[in-house]
């Protein structure tokens, strides 16, 4: 079986932005920046982007533009010894969070249905009600329903392969999200309430950061990586497909600009349209935006409109992010167990989907997923791939990056040891801080659930 690649240049770049760009922006990027000191947060988080994320993303394009394999199939070429299983985490994790961003991406999809149909003024006409219309959509059959219609979207595009299905699906996408976003943010800038969204969004405030930075520190980091779609091997699998060779460090800035660009506009959608409804931003959460973004529809003059457009919007970059985690594990299948792509991206469908049901049944499932998977799993795969190519498989990687680009010099040498040190170490403190915040939600939030059962 001839392995295919991307037809474009282009192609692969919205490819990998389409997957960066996901729930990560909309919902998580505004709400922690409001919450860990606006403008002050977001110089953290851009210097973590370019300083850790940056080199990050470049380690996995050269592993997986190196080998032409999956994760799994490019660790075992690469590593010796344990390094050759570290491919498997990658996996694990595809599947997990697979399993509930399906779930949280089919609310987007039951939002938007609900616009059409009835409109926000209805059914969020108090915070009461709309926190009422986040319960009969987060669980029971509706959520079952439209995490399936979602997964049967993911399964479609990936079961038509790279270039018909991946690269078409982006090449409408991206642009459409990027459209939609900036006629949203300009809607939020006509609001009477925008100055005000936009001094809580950037105004920096330093006395902040210096009082939690033990707190801001790893979610810049956490986020950094999970907005980039790292540490499970999307980006290796995603440039396993580069068939020819490519300037990949020009390629990574692109991707990590336009990620981030997109992610600073989303600020200055979701807080205007929250001040103008009266709302201060709360303490994030899955429910959270939904609940106060609704009732936020509910006020605002056009909320109907602009309410499905912006659930629409996120239900889009949603689904350009799933796909590339079901294109991590169908590579896997096709290339170690040469199954076809059809049966391959179905066969995972329904294993994902039912992997999600439970969260369909109790949001504590999401948590108890996306706690272990975001600040665990990811950050787990992150380091150990740091590890692996800063310290023992760096002759390799420096070579490969310089194909097509040319000698890098100390360049080369200086990303290197980037890669070694910094990333080694920021990757390692937010493991431990993430492992110490899970065993705090086994321990307290989830036993709780369980002496309730
Ligand atoms: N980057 C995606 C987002 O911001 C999430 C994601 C993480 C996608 C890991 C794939 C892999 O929503």
């Amino acid at each position: 079986m001839v392995r295919e690649t991307w037809a474009t240049r282009v192609g692969f770049i919205l490819a990998a932005v389409g997957s960066a760009v996901g729930l990560g922006n909309i919902w998580r990027f505004p709400f922690i920046t409001g919450q860990e000191g606006g403008s002050a947060f977001l110089l953290v988080y851009l210097a973590f982007i370019a300083l850790i994320g940056f080199p990050a993303l470049l380690v996995e394009f050269v592993v997986g533009r190196r080998t032409e394999l999956n994760p799994v199939g490019a660790l075992q070429e690469l590593g010796s010894g344990a390094w050759r299983y570290v491919g498997y985490l990658f996996v694990v994790t595809g599947f997990i969070i697979l399993s509930y961003y399906s779930v949280v991406a089919g609310w987007f999809l039951r939002y938007t249905v609900i616009g059409v149909t009835d409109g926000y003024t209805a059914s969020a006409a108090s915070p009461d009600a709309a926190e009422a219309l986040f319960g009969s959509v987060a669980t029971g059959l509706d959520s079952l329903l439209f995490h399936a219609l979602f997964m049967v979207l993911v399964v479609a595009i990936i079961a038509a392969g790279i270039r018909s299905g991946i690269e078409v699906a982006v090449k409408v996408m991206v642009p459409a999200i990027i459209v939609l976003l900036i006629g949203l943010a300009a809607y939020g800038f006509t609001l009477d309430a925008s100055a005000e969204a936009y001094a809580y969004y950037l105004s920096p405030d330093f006395g902040v950061i210096a009082e939690n930075w033990t707190s801001i520190l790893p979610a810049a980091a956490g986020q950094a990586f999970f907005t980039l779609s790292l540490g499970m091997g999307v980006m290796i699998t995603y440039a396993s497909y580069l068939g020819e060779d490519r300037n990949l460090a020009e390629d990574a800035g692109i991707i990590v600009g336009l990620d981030t660009a997109i992610a600073v506009i989303v600020g200055f959608v979701v807080f205007p349209f929250l001040f103008a409804a009266g709302l201060t931003p709360g303490d994030g959460g899955a429910g959270e935006i939904f609940v106060s973004l609704t009732a936020a529809f509910a006020e605002i003059p056009a909320g109907r409109v602009i309410g499905t457009v912006f659930f629409a919007m996120v239900g889009i970059a949603a689904l350009s992010s799933a796909i590339s985690i079901l294109e991590v594990l169908a590579s896997y299948l096709m290339d170690e167990f040469g199954v076809d792509r059809v049966p391959a991206a179905a066969g995972l469908g329904v294993a994902v989907f039912v992997l999600g049901v439970p969260v369909t049944v109790d949001l504590v499932f999401l948590d108890l997923l996306d706690l272990f998977a975001d600040s665990i799993l990811l950050v787990l795969g992150a380091l150990l791939l740091a590890l692996f190519v800063g310290w023992v498989a760096s002759d390799a990687a420096r070579e490969e990056l310089e194909i097509g680009i040319g000698d890098l010099g100390g360049l080369g040498e200086a990303w290197i040891w980037v890669v070694r040190i910094p990333v080694v170490v920021v990757v390692a403190v937010s493991l431990y801080l993430g492992v110490v915040e899970y065993a705090e939600f086994l321990t307290e939030d989830f036993a709780d659930w369980l002496a309730a059962r």
